[in-house]
């Protein structure tokens, strides 16, 4: 949800603004913006679009002058992508620029006052009343107007701001939305995300809510809103920087698919010694763990549908019931959650605000939180009881692929380590159930080896208008992400449906050559499934069907058919999502769409 990156140096700032801002762009894409202090004036250039619009009308920075600088690539909440809405913003008198990511809730009645006191506005957007608030405030002091402005907003943000009467600083400051500070020689560094400064340094200090960060060339200093120094010791970020580089591949997405047998054997080597599963980040006793009545899983987006399989794999393992529920429901819906209740969040970022806020609610409600978290040192991980991090490392496409695999493993591991604890699944699963387990990232490189097979098929159906995904038991939870991954990308309306369901309205759009794409897997229900596809075909539907090895009698039931191979019952969703990614991966690639940048999106959703 918008990217922030800034630089104070003795190099000229545009090229490096530009650069991090390139690895910012999964945040928002709709337009970017650079501000550079030349020679005591601010000047700012912006452009709606991609980040390429701006490079093109700054020529790759070259005519933007000035070693200090703050730059920003939009996701817009507040008033449409423009040229006038992209930040950064300035204050009426060009003294101060702001960027911003984040929403502040209040900007309306600031916008009006504001204006009353005689400040001009530009933009529709809330970032403005900021730069405006600055200018209002300022006395000589920045550091007082900047405590000034911050006890005026409400909301969330994460802010760079720059000051034409001081030219040697940038001011950084976070309340919710996340911000770092890169540590470099001669010169520092802010972003909003560790690899727009990968390049330039792996020393880096993470703000925290209510820190005001002064940028110097020879240092940064912290103070909190009394204006009292913070200490803080530096994190040396050991990322691999390729990891965050597309290494030949055409789109980011296409890489991470490939990437997921290592992602998962990264994720679950260092859960499993000796033949058990280690869960050592669960502070809970076995007496704790059976005190629980209910799970309560949460989370958005495709975290959210890992959920949904969880609550058939956990219901059918350890026989608690399960609630998997949207972060951005479960917030404000009086939720009955309490000490009994456990709860389990899911978010590859580990800053979505939605999940993160219906986190703080389940734990006021006495309830205890495991985070399954992918971005080391996110809010959600920090602000959790216990976390189990996903080593996926970076995901750059804003379609979720590893992520979502690996959230998958972390579930199995759970799933075995609390049955083998509540005294629900005997030796002989536990043991049968952890071979299955570790063997999934070799059976997922037998699929990935086979891709042509889906790149073949989207080539004989990209064409389609409206496709259904259908499914039944954990098929179902599976067909959510399969529709979802299609439509984010490819932009053809999909629809999941449980395939019992469909006969209770959905069936009326089944007509001559709709693509219906029937999940099935789950072997007690194979049967109805098969049905399900025969009721679909009678009214003209084409079928895609994935199955497991064994069903070779569905070649004859569908017009297509595609196996996965075998593993337990449970499990199978690990092996099915292949297809459905690289099937929407392929269709979205023939139809010329943004893969990794899909229109109005952005990867981490830091606002309601
Ligand atoms: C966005 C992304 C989705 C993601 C969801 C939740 O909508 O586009 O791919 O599943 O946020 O994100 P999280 O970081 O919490 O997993």
């Amino acid at each position: 949800m918008c990217g922030i990156v800034g630089y104070i140096g003795e190099e000229q700032a545009a090229p490096f603004l530009l650069s991090g801002l390139e690895k910012l762009e999964y945040r928002g894409y709709d337009s970017a913006g650079l501000c550079l202090n030349d020679n005591g004036e601010l000047v700012v250039k912006k452009a709606k679009g991609k980040l390429k619009e701006l490079k093109t009308l700054t020529d790759d920075g070259k005519n933007l002058h000035g070693t200090i600088g703050i730059g920003h690539t939009r996701w817009a909440t507040h008033g449409e992508p423009s040229d006038v809405n992209a930040h950064p913003h300035l204050s009426t008198s060009g003294r101060f620029a702001v960027v911003h990511n984040g929403i502040i809730e209040n900007y309306l009645i600031l916008k009006e006052k504001l204006t009353e006191k005689g400040m001009v506005f530009q933009s529709n957007t809330d970032t403005e009343v900021i730069a405006q608030l600055f200018e209002y405030y300022y006395q000589g002091s920045l550091m007082d107007t900047v405590i000034k402005v911050l006890s005026k907003l409400d909301g969330s943000y994460a802010l760079g701001v720059l000051s034409r009467d001081n030219p040697d600083e940038i001011i950084a400051v976070r309340k919710e939305s996340p911000l770092i500070i890169g540590l470099g020689n001669g010169e520092n560094y802010i972003a909003s995300d560790i690899p727009a400064i990968l390049s330039k340094t792996r020393t880096i200090y993470r703000l925290e809510n209510d820190e005001i960060a002064v940028i110097r060339r020879d240092g940064v200093q912290i103070y909190n809103l009394d204006k009292e120094p913070v200490h803080k010791e530096p994190e040396h970020i050991e990322w691999d920087v390729d990891a965050a580089e597309k290494g030949g591949y055409e789109h980011f997405m296409f890489k991470e698919i490939m990437e997921q047998p290592k992602a998962l054997r990264d994720t679950l080597h260092p859960h499993i010694q000796d033949g058990r599963v280690v869960l050592d980040e669960i502070h809970l006793t076995a007496e704790q763990i059976r005190s629980f009545r209910k799970i309560n899983i949460l989370a958005c987006g495709s975290a959210y549908h890992v959920g949904v399989v969880a609550k058939y794999v956990f219901e059918k393992v350890l026989r608690i019931p399960v609630e998997a529920d949207l972060a951005s429901e479960f917030r404000y819906r009086d939720p009955i959650v309490d000490d009994k209740t456990l709860t389990i969040v899911i978010s590859q970022s580990g800053e979505t605000a939605d999940t993160k806020e219906a986190m703080k609610e389940a734990k006021r409600r006495g309830s205890h939180v495991i985070a399954i978290v992918n971005v080391l040192g996110s809010a959600i991980a920090k602000e959790a009881h216990d976390v189990i991090y996903t080593l996926a490392g970076p995901e750059i496409a804003v379609a979720t692929t590893k992520a979502y695999s690996t959230q998958l493993a972390v579930i199995y591991l759970m799933a075995i380590y609390f049955g083998d604890l509540l005294g629900k699944i005997s030796d002989t699963e536990y043991k049968c159930y952890l071979r299955e387990l570790q063997m999934i990232p070799d059976k997922i490189q037998q699929i990935l080896d086979n891709s042509e097979q889906m790149q073949y098929l989207a080539s004989q159906l990209f064409h389609a208008g409206d496709v259904f995904f259908i499914g039944r038991n954990i098929d179902y939870a599976l067909s959510l992400e399969g529709s979802l991954k299609l439509k984010e990308i490819s932009y053809i309306h999909s629809e999941a449906y449980a395939a019992g369901e469909l006969k209770h309205g959905t069936i009326s759009l089944i007509e001559n050559g709709t693509l219906v794409i029937a999940l099935a897997t789950h072997e007690e229900l194979i049967g109805k499934i098969v049905s399900n596809i025969q009721e679909v075909q009678a009214r003209g539907a084409y079928v895609l069907c994935l199955t497991t090895e064994k069903h070779q009698e569905l070649k004859s039931v569908a017009q297509s058919t595609v196996f996965i191979p075998q593993t337990c019952d449970m499990m199978l969703p690990s092996l099915a999502v292949v297809p459905l990614q690289l099937f929407a991966y392929y269709v979205a690639a023939l139809k010329g769409c943004d893969i990794d940048k899909p229109r109005n999106l952005a990867k981490s959703v830091t606002v309601e």
